[in-house]
């Protein structure tokens, strides 16, 4: 039976965002990072240089003969052949960092005996040294079982995270989940961001300006929860406000306008919950948003 603790050998395929922090982050706490290769030799080299001990190599089978557990960090769609390109040892662990891809991916690795395990960071990787700094205190999820479940938990505490155990048909639906507030976030902030623009200020000028006051939503949130945390006119059912919204979104940048009247729209059962604004209000407010969108179907 594998065993897999705090002295396997970790190698990383795939040098990129996740697998340059993971692989910086877990060195930091003692993992030893025996060996790396990626795409490209650059990115091999420059993951191994940030990671003392790493053997920067030239092909993903000196990482697998080097390691006890191999990290697979490319993008989702070259996991599956990638690990099946590799001749596994029996009770080698691999181990992918998807928050979708199931385990059935490493079918060909598990038929020669491997011990599959799939980490998620709940956490966006940009940057190496922002994500280095940013897992303290994330959410890691975890499918796997016996001693690689318990190895990766124990992974994930000492990177100061959160584990999580998710079954894998659960798995689309919490990343889904995830990429709803992280992902389409990010392109929320360009769409507002954008909007500046119409009357003179750049979109990174923009975003200096919004995102105080995103980082106070997020306070008030985490410090209120759901619905408490909700504010703005929404909350207050404040007609007269989102009449003008939609109004001068309709006027001046009209590829806007679906976007804020769904999500508003979205929101409509968290102001009715909040209890704070005159229900008729915000039947109001629902009606002019449906109108809206009727009238402004997405493109
Ligand atoms: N980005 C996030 O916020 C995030 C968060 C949580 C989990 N994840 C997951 O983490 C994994 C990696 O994501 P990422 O954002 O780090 O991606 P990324 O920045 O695009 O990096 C992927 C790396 O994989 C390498 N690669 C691609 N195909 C390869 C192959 N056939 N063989 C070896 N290396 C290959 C690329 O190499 P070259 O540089 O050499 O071309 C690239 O450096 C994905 O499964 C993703 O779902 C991502």
């Amino acid at each position: 039976m594998a065993k897999f603790d705090k002295t396997s050998r970790i190698g990383f395929i795939g040098a990129g965002g996740v697998g340059g922090a993971l692989s910086v982050a877990l060195s930091k706490k003692g993992y030893p990072i025996a060996a790396a290769a990626s795409r490209t030799f650059a990115s091999t080299e420059k993951l191994a240089a940030r990671v003392k001990g790493c053997k920067a190599c030239k092909t993903t089978q000196e990482v697998a003969d080097r390691a006890d557990v191999v990290i697979i960090t490319t993008f989702d769609g070259a996991i599956g052949p990638v690990a099946s390109g590799i001749r596994w040892r029996p009770g080698q662990g691999v181990v992918h960092c998807s928050g979708v891809t199931g385990l059935g991916v490493f079918a060909d690795a598990v038929k020669q005996g491997a011990v599959p395990g799939a980490l998620h960071p709940l956490q966006a990787f940009a940057s190496v040294d922002e994500a280095v700094n940013a897992l303290p205190g994330s959410t890691f999820g975890i499918e796997a079982d016996g001693d690689m479940r318990e190895y990766l938990k124990a992974m994930t505490l000492d990177l100061g995270g959160r584990p999580i155990f998710l079954k894998a048909e659960d798995r689309p639906l919490y990343h889904a989940s995830v990429v709803t507030l992280g992902g389409l976030f990010l392109a929320m902030s360009g769409v507002a961001a954008d909007i500046w623009k119409n009357f003179g200020v750049e979109r990174n000028d923009a975003l200096k300006a919004i995102l105080p006051i995103v980082r106070g939503c997020v306070d008030t949130l985490e410090a209120n929860g759901l619905p408490g945390g909700l504010a703005g006119p929404y909350a207050r059912g404040d007609v007269g406000t989102v009449k003008k919204h939609l109004d001068s979104l309709k006027a001046r940048a009209p590829q806007a306008l679906p976007m804020y009247a769904h999500i508003a729209l979205a929101g409509m059962g968290l102001a009715r919950e909040k209890g704070r604004a005159n229900p008729k209000d915000l039947d109001e407010i629902e009606r002019l948003l449906k109108k809206c969108i009727k009238e402004n179907p997405a493109a």
